[in-house]
């Protein structure tokens, strides 16, 4: 048997010795069409586009149409980017959608995607960390991959956070939008040299704050999936610390430092809250993706999102170096350091 001796220290570089990486292939997004702006809230609760502007640097953000569900801006934004990867939905082994407003409590909203896209073989289900969902997906289907589980990933952040906000409510109303992204991600054998795919992933979790964001329902406790609520100034405390912690774990788990990064893209929640974190990592503003203005805070989506328009105009480009902090509900946070 063997003796465990204490804590394991070994950086990501060093652990197990799969040789596998997960390559990056391909990415997309979906929108719904109808953009509601700053000024078509003021007619519905009291707010401005100042205030909204000034606090938060959201403009407009989009809204799903009636009937317009979660996995279908998933199935969108994958097949958007297999159409980037080159490859068929029959070529995907694995989704790992990231939602927190599923189209159904059961099933999962990933098995309508797999169904959708023509994926006939293979697994897929959804994770919930809420804001944070991408990350974390990113991290199981990384996982998956190196330990051989998976070929081919597709990893999706999909929301229709429009049906859980309670449009009465300044304090959250304002924060919101739907919208959906995705990535391909495929297993690649490394033999020496840069390293390149998702270099490491870094998840946390702290249940004491689980009040901080919340819905008020939910299908065991109400029968109801409830609206959301959120303690705004304690969540942007919390979300500039953890943001870089996890930042500065990921880039130190990979032996490389804040010079190292071409982009940073960060969950999407309040430009104050990025320009805090891109100030703490002292980096230059032109490298910190801002998304928030047209996307709003999109949740689960908003990190996928942000690639998939980063990478669409050309900012991100093969071999950079991309590091995604994230932090949500729960409090959930995280990290993800990929070579492009
Ligand atoms: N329009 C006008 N006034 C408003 C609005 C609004 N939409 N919302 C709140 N106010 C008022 C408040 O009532 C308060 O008034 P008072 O001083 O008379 O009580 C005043 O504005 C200031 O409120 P604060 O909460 O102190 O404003 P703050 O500068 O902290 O900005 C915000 C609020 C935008 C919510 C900010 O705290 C934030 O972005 N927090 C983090 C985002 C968040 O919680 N996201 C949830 C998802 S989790 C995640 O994505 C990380």
């Amino acid at each position: 048997m063997t003796e465990v001796t204490g804590p394991d220290t070994r950086s990501p570089a060093e652990t197990p010795a799969t040789g596998w990486a997960s390559r990056v292939a391909g990415c997309g997004s979906a929108l719904p069409e109808r953009k509601m702006t700053n000024h078509e809230l003021a007619t519905m609760v009291d707010t401005s586009d100042e205030w909204i502007t000034q606090r938060t640097g959201i403009k407009e953000r989009r809204i799903a149409a009636d009937g317009e569900n979660t996995s279908d801006l998933a199935t969108r934004a994958a097949l958007s980017a297999l159409k980037q990867a080159g490859i068929r939905g029959s070529d995907v082994d694995l989704i790992v959608l990231a939602t927190c407003t599923p189209d159904r409590t059961v099933p999962a909203s990933a098995v309508r995607v797999q169904a959708a896209i023509g994926m006939t073989a293979g697994i897929a289900f959804d994770v919930q960390a809420a804001c944070s969902g991408f990350v974390f997906a990113l991290s199981v289907a990384d996982n998956m991959i190196r330990l051989g589980q998976a070929r081919t990933a597709l990893v999706i952040g999909a929301e229709t956070i429009s049906r859980i906000i309670d449009w009465t409510d300044r304090n959250s109303c304002v924060l919101f939008g739907d919208g959906a992204g995705a990535v391909v991600l495929r297993a690649e054998r490394q033999t020496g040299g840069l390293r390149k795919g998702v270099l490491s992933t870094h998840l946390r979790s702290d249940g004491r704050h689980q009040d901080k964001i919340r819905t008020d329902g939910g299908p065991s406790s109400t029968r109801t999936a409830g609206y959301m609520h959120l303690e705004g100034r304690e969540v942007f405390l919390h979300a500039v610390v953890n943001l870089a912690e996890a930042s500065q774990e990921a880039l130190a788990a990979n032996g490389l430092t804040q010079a190292d990064l071409d982009w940073v893209v960060p969950h999407q929640a309040n430009q104050r809250i990025v320009q805090t974190l891109g100030e703490k990592l002292h980096l230059p503003k032109e490298k910190v993706i801002l998304t928030v203005d047209h996307h709003g805070n999109t949740s689960a989506a908003s990190i996928p999102l942000a690639l998939a328009e980063a990478v669409e105009d050309g900012r991100i480009k093969e071999n950079d170096l991309v590091l995604t902090p994230t932090m949500g509900a729960g409090f959930t946070w995280g990290a993800a350091l990929i070579r492009w």
